[in-house]
């Protein structure tokens, strides 16, 4: 086989066999293929597009291109659980030990963050002393014995993806339906779950912007998921404005941890009790949606998940205490508020906009090894829809140099739009897919 002939094929619009697929990503992965040679048959694939077969033939070779993560010493069905990313996305922190608590095990291996705020293992090093940095023994006595664990993703799962991620960020192939969904797939069915529900995220937070590419990207990723024998489903939400108030490491893990005392904001807990039900169901712990969602609110109002979380802060190094006293989380030394310079009512929040006041702050990396301020971001108090008077209350922002807070609150006040008129709020919970397989 010659990747010359596969290029040549694929450019002329023929389908690639699962042969030829697995020959190209072992090839790229052991460095025999070259880069120009991969960039070709990434942009031919980008015009070409690749059918359903090519899909999950890519996805599988990607996923076997490292370490498969065993976790059948893990008892019971894993689920886990992907979001497609943004701002204020704290979600795993209060669904993890919600759905633990119901009795689920989550074996999670989560990212870091680059960009607009940290991933779900920065926010977690706001507890001092806890580490994501465990090994598999470990990772898989955790889960068994409290219910959870989180594990940072090791660079032996789907190293194919990474590199071929790399080469596309520098040959404008990115944004390719087909090379996404195999891309965040492949690293999914290496991390071993036997159910996987995603959150696909679209509006002005989002990477999928538009709405109708955010279902083909969840419509993509659920068959691949199926097709690969792994019971998938995904929710189409909302990303048009920050999720919940806090936008911010150490904020949005105070904002988890009152989750799950009751006291969480409106959409969160809506978006939260939604992907804990999917998660219940397709591990087959519910029956159906009622039974599945009056679960996952008990495990609030009884302190189960508090005490889940609890646990696995302490079984990784932190100090649990800092869960039922979240005041001791780090804290930023200036809180300033912005306030509303008109009356009406809250019509926009461009959403990438407030992740970029919280990487002004110094909450966000801009290359990969900047240290990140835990303590800084953002705590909004006015949402889409919702009334305002001038001079009210918009946000404030937690920070801890004067120059940075004075730029983010100038690109604040220029992320909300006002209008005289009542506003609809966004739907949250636009499209839920593959119900069918629950
Ligand atoms: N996230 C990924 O992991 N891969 C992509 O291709 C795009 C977003």
């Amino acid at each position: 086989m010659r990747m010359y002939d596969l290029i040549n094929k694929k450019k002329n619009g023929s389908e690639l066999t699962s042969a030829e697929i697995d020959f190209m990503v072992c090839g790229f992965t052991d460095g025999i293929i070259p880069d120009y040679q991969m960039s070709a048959m990434m942009m031919a694939i980008f015009f070409r597009g690749m059918s359903e077969k090519e899909t999950l033939a890519l996805t599988n070779a990607m996923a076997k291109s490292g370490a498969m993560l065993d976790l059948s010493a893990i008892d019971g069905i894993k689920v886990d659980k992907h979001s497609t990313g943004g701002v204020g996305d704290k979600t795993s922190l209060a669904l993890a030990p919600l759905v633990s608590a119901c009795g689920l095990k989550v074996a999670k291996m989560s990212g870091r963050g680059l960009g607009h705020t940290g991933g779900t293992i920065d926010k977690l090093e706001s507890f001092p002393g806890f580490t994501t940095e465990i090994s598999v023994d470990e990772f898989v006595k955790n889960v068994n014995e409290i219910g959870m664990a989180i594990m940072g993703q090791t660079n032996e799962l789907a190293p194919a993806d990474k590199r071929l991620y790399a080469l596309r960020d520098v040959t404008a192939t990115v944004d390719q339906m087909s090379l996404i969904a195999s891309s965040i797939m492949s690293k999914k069915l290496a991390a071993g779950a036997d159910a996987i529900v995603l959150d696909v995220k679209t509006g002005s937070g989002a990477f999928m912007k538009d709405e109708k590419d955010a279902v083909l990207l969840a419509e993509e990723m659920q068959r691949i998921g199926t097709n690969a024998g792994r019971k998938t489903v995904a929710l189409v939400t909302d990303m048009d404005q920050p999720l919940g108030f806090a936008v911010g490491n150490a904020l949005e893990v105070k904002e988890a941890i009152e989750t799950l005392k009751g006291n969480g904001p409106e959409d969160f807990v809506k978006l939260c009790v939604a992907l804990g039900a999917q998660m219940l169901l397709v591990g087959g712990l519910a029956l159906n949606q009622n039974e599945a969602e009056a679960k996952i609110r008990a495990a609030i109002n009884d302190g189960s998940a508090l005490k889940v979380m609890a646990d696995f802060v302490k079984a990784q190094g932190g100090d649990p205490d800092f869960v039922y006293q979240p005041e001791k989380l780090p804290a930023a030394n200036i809180i300033t508020p912005v306030f509303a310079p008109e009356s009406g009512y809250i019509e926009k929040i461009i959403c990438d906009e407030i992740g970029h006041c919280s990487l002004i702050l110094g909450g966000g990396r801009v290359t990969k090894d900047s240290i990140i301020d835990l303590s800084v971001g953002i705590v909004l108090s006015k949402k889409i829809g919702d009334p305002v008077s001038k001079g009210e209350l918009l946000a404030n922002i937690h920070g801890n140099d004067e120059a940075k807070i004075a730029a983010a609150k100038a690109r604040l006040l220029g992320a909300y739009k006002i209008s005289k008129s009542p506003v609809k709020p966004p739907v949250l919970i636009k499209k839920n897919i593959g119900q069918e397989f629950i």
